[in-house]
């Protein structure tokens, strides 16, 4: 059996990276509007850290103006949502994005629902989610945007795909599973209680991996040709004993890369796939955002 193709996550978030530039550049030009993106983080999560200076370097990198409010972990719930306030009244921010998991003690929920909807690049408020799901036009969560570029990209028309989604999060299993359905995939969403989960696998033409899990997806659960798209971002010791022994770690998928690859036709990497994407997308909705709240088709 050939091994699968690579879904590059580099070249695709690359090219989109540049799409998205030239059309910053354009709506400056053309409307006088610049996108503006604020970024909150609460804490000192390490991988958050990691996330939210990569957000805001490749935003201002695509030409948009950025802002990035860092909080101590001990800031208080009505403090963050006044900071919310502040940017919904904001006019020169059009995408703000709260960086999740946030501190202890504050409610996520309430943090979310304070965003105003045609700002939250993130498509999380519950607005964005049921205009999702009832195929509305919405902000759209980024990650699972990123992933049906890169099907899109792989394979073309995806109607009447076998698309299986490993994984009910609000963040990325269930819209990921309301854009296939869009998309005309016939789709299931399998979680932690479904019966043999292999042979439900066994059944995609796409299977997507959102469990955070390392390495949970073996060979035996994918259909030979299967385009697998691998969402998991999980930190684990080196393989190599002595590394491991000085407490180096790695990041891998939810996926066991090497064995699918000798079943998959098409396979993300980790890291190099859907992550770079997620980023790229976010710079995206906010060019969206920015045109719709400018009343910009
Ligand atoms: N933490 C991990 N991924 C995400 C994301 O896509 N959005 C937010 N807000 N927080 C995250």
């Amino acid at each position: 059996m050939a091994q699968a193709q690579i879904i590059d996550g580099k070249i695709m978030s690359e090219r989109l990276r540049a799409d998205v530039a030239a059309d910053v550049a354009r709506l400056r030009v053309e409307h006088g509007i610049q996108p503006g993106l604020a970024v909150v983080l609460v804490g000192e999560d390490p991988a958050s850290q990691i996330y939210v200076r990569s957000k805001g370097e490749y935003s201002l990198a695509a030409g948009m103006h950025s802002v990035t409010h860092r909080l101590p972990s001990d800031t208080g719930q009505a403090e963050l949502i006044a900071l919310v306030g502040d940017l919904n009244a904001d006019p020169l921010i059009h995408g703000i994005l709260v960086q999740l998991p946030l501190p202890k003690g504050l409610d996520e929920r309430a943090v979310l629902a304070a965003i105003d909807p045609d700002k939250d690049v993130d498509g999380l408020h519950v607005v964005n989610a049921g205009r999702l799901a009832s195929g509305q036009p919405a902000l759209t969560p980024c990650t699972p945007l990123g992933c049906m570029i890169m099907l899109r990209e792989t394979l073309g028309d995806l109607t009447g795909k076998r698309a299986v989604v490993i994984g009910r999060s609000v963040l990325v299993g269930r819209p990921i599973a309301q854009l296939l359905l869009q998309a005309d995939c016939t789709v299931t969403i399998a979680h932690s209680r479904t019966r043999d989960l292999p042979a439900v696998c066994r059944e995609a033409d796409i299977l997507v991996a959102a469990v955070g899990r390392p390495r949970m997806i073996e060979a035996d659960w994918v259909k030979p040709g299967a385009t697998v798209i691998d969402v998991g971002i999980n930190r684990v010791p080196f393989d190599d004993p002595v590394k491991a022994a000085q407490g180096k770690t790695k990041v891998v998928g939810d996926v066991a890369y090497k064995e699918v690859s000798a079943v998959a036709g098409h396979i993300t990497p980790v890291p190099g796939g859907v992550g770079l994407m997620t980023v790229a997308c976010l710079l995206q909705n906010t060019v969206t955002a920015a045109r719709r709240l400018a009343g910009l088709p």
